[in-house]
């Protein structure tokens, strides 16, 4: 057994704390939501998710990819619904990669191509999160932005796990998935790394999206949201954290 989900879960934590306390983060968890930054972070999901999507189908006899690959997880389609709620009919014309954005792309053709096993940590790093502390953000967008029904926030729903009970179940299964993997010390490690990198590339299109985000705010309301780092949510002691 790799215990490769406890080594990703340990191996992240200071990782996971940064991307909480970016200040677009933490204005997002006060409830701070505006349409353009929000739009522009789905419209460059789309461009990671459709590259990490379709690089898992291509690796799916992949001996260690394919074992990751899970349909019910993608996001894809989900994100062209909201992307089309949020910018009309003519999205795909209307979107443009952010730099990171970008960035985060062109890594993931990259290891595609010479080192698939590591989409393993970026597959980690995204739908865990999603299915975890993304159900949160799902609410706190929807009564920020005062959605209408059904709209707007696609991308948070998986509607083959529909409940939280259904996430979780699923959550255990996606950690035994990752303990059966038959890789090496040396593997685990560089997959823990690339896990590392890929919430910094998470961040790195966070942060490119900050100046959206302070142009609507007061900068002294935007400095008392932003002076104070949380206790991240998986360094908390006494798991499991229940969202
Ligand atoms: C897990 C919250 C952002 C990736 C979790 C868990 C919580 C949480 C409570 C634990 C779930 C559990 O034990 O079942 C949050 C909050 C965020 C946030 C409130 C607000 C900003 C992110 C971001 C990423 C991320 C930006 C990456 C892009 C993950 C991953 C896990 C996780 C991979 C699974 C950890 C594991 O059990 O191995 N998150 N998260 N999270 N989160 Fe986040």
């Amino acid at each position: 057994m790799s215990h490769l989900a406890n080594r990703l879960r340990e191996g992240t934590q200071k990782s996971h704390t940064a991307a909480e306390n970016t200040a677009f983060m933490k204005c997002f968890l006060k409830g701070i939501v505006e349409t353009v930054p929000f739009r522009k972070l789905l419209a460059n999901l789309y461009l990671v998710y459709s590259t990490l999507e379709e690089e898992f189908r291509r690796h799916q006899q992949h001996h260690i990819v394919g074992k990751l690959y899970f349909q019910e997880l993608n996001r894809q389609q989900n994100l062209e619904q909201d992307l089309a709620f949020y910018y009309g009919e003519n999205w795909r014309s209307e979107i443009v990669p952010l730099k990171a954005g970008q960035a985060y792309v062109d890594r993931l053709k990259e290891i595609s191509n010479t080192d698939p096993a590591l989409l393993i940590a970026h597959s980690y790093t995204r739908y865990m999160g999603d299915l975890s502390g993304g159900q949160a953000l799902k609410h706190i967008v929807r009564s920020a932005l005062d959605l209408p029904d059904e709209h707007g926030t696609t991308f948070y729903e998986f509607d083959q796990l529909p409940t939280l009970e259904a996430k979780r179940d699923f959550k255990d299964k996606y950690r035994q998935a990752l303990d059966s993997l038959e890789v090496d010390e040396e593997t685990v490690e560089r997959i823990v790394e690339e896990a590392n990198y890929a919430f910094t590339l998470n961040r790195n299109v966070v942060d490119e999206l900050e100046a959206d985000v302070r142009a609507v705010i007061d900068p002294h309301v935007f400095e008392l949201l932003t002076k104070q780092d949380r206790v991240g949510s998986t360094e908390r002691r006494g798991h499991p954290v229940t969202v």
